[in-house]
C-alpha cells in the first residue's frame, strides 16, 4: 500500500445529509466465491466497490469464473461448479485477510494445488486458525514461519469434522464451512461466541442445506449450488463511520438507506443509542436472507461505553471509529476482550492509541483493548494510517471535531474496504 496518499480533514460545525453506502465487503466476498463454484451466472447488484472484493474476483477469474460487470454497475459472475480451473499463476490476496482464509476453504476441497499470497500486511496475519481445520479434514498446507501468508495448498478429498475454533470468526466459520461442501459427512462447526452469519445465509440463498443449533453450524458435504440474483445491502461497518460523526455534532442528521441490518452485525447500533445517539430504522425488507433498513441518526448528547465480551467481537471492525470519537464523549470508553485487534490490517490498539496521542489526547493501551477517557479537547495533527482502512476512515471522522486542521498519511488505503469514503464524508460535513 502506498504511503505517499494524504488527505487532509478540516474541522466540522455538524454533519448533514444522504450517504449511499457501498454494498458489504464481508457478504460481497462470499457471494463472489460461491458464485465460481455454483451452476449458472449468478448477478449482483451494489457489490462492494472495495479492493478488497475485486482481489476476490481477481483469484476466482484465475480459477477459470469469468466475470464482468455490466452498464448498471452490477457484477455477473460465471460458476463453473464444484470444480474449479487449476491456475496458472500464485493467487494473489492483496490487502484480503477474507479472501486468503475462506477461499482456502475452498481450495482445499480442489483437486490441484495452489498458492496463496497478500500485501506485507497480509503476510504478518496469522493462518493458523484455517490451517489447523483444514489440515484436519485432510488437505496438506505449507505457510511460512509462524503459520504465516504466503500459503502453498494441496487440496483433494476431504474428511468431514466437527470443530470448535479457538478464536471467535466468522473467517474461519465460513472456510470450514465451505470446505465441508467439498467433504464426505456433515462437517460442524461450533462457535465460542457468535460471529456474523453471512456465510450461511449466503450458503442457503445458493440452495445449500444448512443447519444451525446452538451455537453450532452443520453442512453435509456433496450439496451442489446454483446461481442467485441479489442485491447486497449496503456496509454497516462502513456505515458506521457516518453513524460515529454525526453523533460528534448535536443536531447533525443523517440518512443511510438500504443498509444491511442483520442482527449478528447490528450490535453497533445498540451501541451508539446507549451512547445518545438517536437511531430510527425504516424500510425493514429481506434480501436472500439478509436483512435491510434505512438507517437515519441524529446527534445529541454523547456519553460513553463499556464494550467488552461478546460485544468485542460484534464490533471488531467498528472499535477504532468508536475509539477515534471516544474522547469527545462524557464518559470515555473502555474496550476489552478484544485482542484480535491486534492482528487485523494493522495492531489497530497500538495504531489507535498513537494518532489519538499525536492528537493530544489520553488513552491507555492494555494488551487486550484501551481506555480513553471522556471530555478531552483534541487538536489537528499528522496521523498515519499505518495502511489500515478502518485507521484512516476513523481518524478521519475524529478529525472533524478537533482544533485544527489534521493530515493522514496513507490515505489511499481506505479503498481497500470504501474508495469515495473521502469524497462522501466532504459532501456531509458542514462547516
Ligand atoms: C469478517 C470477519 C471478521 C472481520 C472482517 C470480516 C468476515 O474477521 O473483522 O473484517 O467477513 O467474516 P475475523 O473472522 O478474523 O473475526
Amino acid at each position: 500500500m502506498s504511503n505517499d496518499s494524504k488527505v487532509v480533514v478540516r474541522p466540522a460545525r455538524a454533519i448533514g445529509g444522504v450517504v449511499r453506502i457501498p454494498g458489504d465487503k464481508s457478504i460481497s466476498h462470499r457471494y463472489a466465491m460461491l458464485a465460481g463454484i455454483a451452476e449458472g451466472i449468478s448477478r449482483f447488484h451494489n457489490f462492494s466497490a472495495a479492493r478488497d472484493c475485486a482481489s476476490t474476483l481477481d483469484c476466482m477469474s484465475k480459477l477459470g469464473c469469468a466475470w464482468k460487470r455490466l452498464e448498471d454497475g452490477a457484477i455477473e459472475v460465471h460458476g463453473i461448479g464444484p470444480q474449479l480451473r487449476a491456475p496458472n499463476e500464485a493467487l494473489d490476496c492483496g490487502n484480503s485477510g477474507s479472501t486468503m482464509r475462506m477461499l482456502s476453504g475452498i481450495l482445499a476441497g480442489q483437486p490441484f494445488s495452489s498458492a496463496l499470497f497478500g500485501d506485507g500486511s497480509l503476510s504478518r496475519r496469522p493462518m493458523a486458525r484455517i490451517i489447523k481445520p483444514l489440515a484436519e479434514m485432510g488437505a496438506r498446507i505449507d505457510a511460512a514461519e509462524g503459520q504465516r501468508p504466503p500459503l502453498k495448498i494441496r487440496g483433494g478429498s476431504l474428511n468431514a469434522i466437527r470443530y470448535r475454533p479457538e478464536v471467535a470468526s466468522a473467517q474461519v466459520k465460513s472456510c470450514v464451512l465451505f470446505a465441508g461442501l467439498f467433504a464426505n459427512g456433515e462437517t460442524v462447526v461450533e462457535e465460542p461466541i457468535r460471529t456474523r452469519d453471512h456465510g450461511e445465509i449466503a450458503l442457503r440463498a445458493f440452495g445449500a442445506e444448512i443447519e444451525r443449533t446452538g451455537n453450532a453450524s452443520r453442512i453435509v458435504g456433496g450439496q451442489r449450488l446454483s446461481a442467485i440474483e441479489a442485491h447486497v445491502a449496503g456496509d454497516l461497518s462502513s456505515a458506521a463511520f457516518f453513524l460515529c460523526a454525526a453523533a460528534l455534532f448535536p443536531g447533525s442528521q443523517i440518512t443511510l438507506p438500504g443498509i444491511l441490518m442483520n442482527p449478528t452485525r447490528a450490535r453497533l447500533l445498540d451501541i451508539l443509542m446507549q451512547m445518545g445517539l438517536k437511531i430510527s430504522v425504516a424500510h425493514l425488507e429481506e434480501h436472500n436472507g439478509e436483512l435491510v433498513g434505512t438507517v437515519e441518526a441524529r446527534g445529541a448528547a454523547w456519553t460513553g461505553a463499556v464494550i467488552s465480551g461478546a460485544d468485542s467481537a460484534a464490533l471488531i471492525d467498528e472499535i477504532p471509529v468508536l475509539a477515534a470519537v471516544a474522547p469527545y464523549t462524557e464518559n470515555g470508553l473502555e474496550v476489552r476482550d478484544a485482542k484480535e485487534l491486534r492482528v487485523k490490517e494493522s495492531d489497530r490498539i497500538a495504531a489507535v492509541a498513537t494518532n489519538l496521542r499525536k492528537m493530544g489526547a489520553q488513552v491507555e493501551e492494555l494488551p487486550d483493548g484501551m481506555k480513553i477517557p471522556g471530555k478531552q479537547r483534541l487538536h489537528g495533527a499528522e496521523l498515519d494510517s499505518f495502511g489500515d482502512h478502518r485507521i484512516a476512515m476513523a481518524f478521519a471522522v475524529g478529525a472533524l471535531r478537533a482544533e485544527g486542521e489534521t493530515t493522514i498519511l496513507g490515505a489511499d488505503a481506505a479503498g481497500v474496504s470504501y474508495p469515495t469514503f473521502f469524497e462522501e464524508l466532504q459532501t456531509v460535513a458542514g462547516r
